[in-house]
């Protein structure tokens, strides 16, 4: 399921004096079956791209093509029924997509809304709570009563209880404990790759990624300043390009590298133990060819 952004704007209107321009004439494809890692400065888009995928905000001017539906200004969200089961938006503040009394309720709406009996729709709740790595004791508790991370947890487990085809994510490891990060990645990552999903995950923290994105979207001033790998990111803000964002830190060690050796050659590899790995190689080859010349 590919998603084609042809020249969308949105603009927020909170009276008819003042408007904010959330995206700018933004032009995007996105490939099914990718993990996407959107990135950017506070205030340059993010959630508000993210929440055009699945027709919450509708644009300003533009369309958006995802699945068989165009997505236009002025459109009715019913007709977005369909669209909804099989793309999940987990919000960047899960309280604004809560809204039942018990963590149970709320899990079992979506498979209750689209046709699972009451048994079913509860097997499936209880299965996405544990995946979650939350207990089944919480299911009688409100889920706004819930600690930090708990409740997000729950947002995402109402979301991976409907087995959507696309997951849109945004910050979803903000308050998370750092086990919970890891494993929520991980699991993310699986089902992109094992079960075909495609992920399009919002993160301020670059490296919780940087192992496991395909592909990486800038976001700038309500534009995409980059689309495309790990490398093609690392060369931009290595040939100054300003991004506003931080690269993360083993890409940074690798920038530094490069400068102390007077070095410049392509990494190929992004997680920190390949990166050593690259690093030895690259210092044994330097150490011989110094030898060599001695
Ligand atoms: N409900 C709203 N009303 C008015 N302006 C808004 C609203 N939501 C977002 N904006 C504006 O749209 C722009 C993009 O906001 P958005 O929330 O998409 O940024 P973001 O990249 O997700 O930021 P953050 O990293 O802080 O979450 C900002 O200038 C913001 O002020
Ligand atoms: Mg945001």
């Amino acid at each position: 399921m590919a998603i084609i952004f042809q020249h969308v704007t949105h603009t927020y209107s909170t009276d008819p004096l003042h408007t904010f321009l959330g995206l700018d004439d933004v032009n995007l494809t996105l490939d099914e079956g990718r993990f996407v890692g959107i990135i950017g400065a506070s205030g340059s888009g993010k959630s508000t791209l993210l929440q055009h995928c699945n027709g919450i905000l509708l644009p300003t001017d533009g369309t958006i093509q995802i699945m068989d539906y165009e997505i236009r200004s002025g459109q009715k969200l019913k007709s977005f029924r369909d669209l909804r089961r099989r793309i999940g938006l987990v919000f960047q503040f899960p309280e604004q997509q809560i809204f039942e009394d018990t963590v149970e309720k709320e899990l079992i709406f979506g498979p209750r809304n689209f046709g699972a009996s009451e048994d079913e729709a509860k097997e499936l709740a209880q299965k996405a709570l544990l995946t979650m790595g939350l207990p089944l004791s919480l299911l009688q508790r409100n889920p706004l009563q819930l600690s930090g991370g708990q409740m997000r947890k729950v947002a995402i487990a109402s979301i991976l209880v409907m087995d959507p085809d696309l997951i849109l994510l945004d910050e979803p490891t903000a308050t998370l404990d750092p086990k919970s990060r890891d494993e929520l990645i991980e699991l993310l990552y699986r089902l992109c790759k094992e079960h075909h999903k495609t992920i399009m995950i919002v993160t301020h923290r670059t490296d919780e990624i940087m192992d496991y994105a395909d592909e990486w979207i800038v976001m700038k001033e309500g534009t995409v300043a980059y689309q495309g790998d790990t490398q093609g990111l690392y060369e931009q803000i290595k040939h100054g390009e300003h991004l506003d964002i931080v690269l993360p830190k083993p890409l940074r060690f690798w920038q530094q590298f490069e400068e102390q050796f007077s070095l410049s050659c392509p990494i190929h590899h992004y997680s920190a133990e390949q990166l050593a790995e690259h690093i030895s190689q690259v210092v044994h080859a330097k150490g011989a060819s110094a030898c060599s010349k001695d």
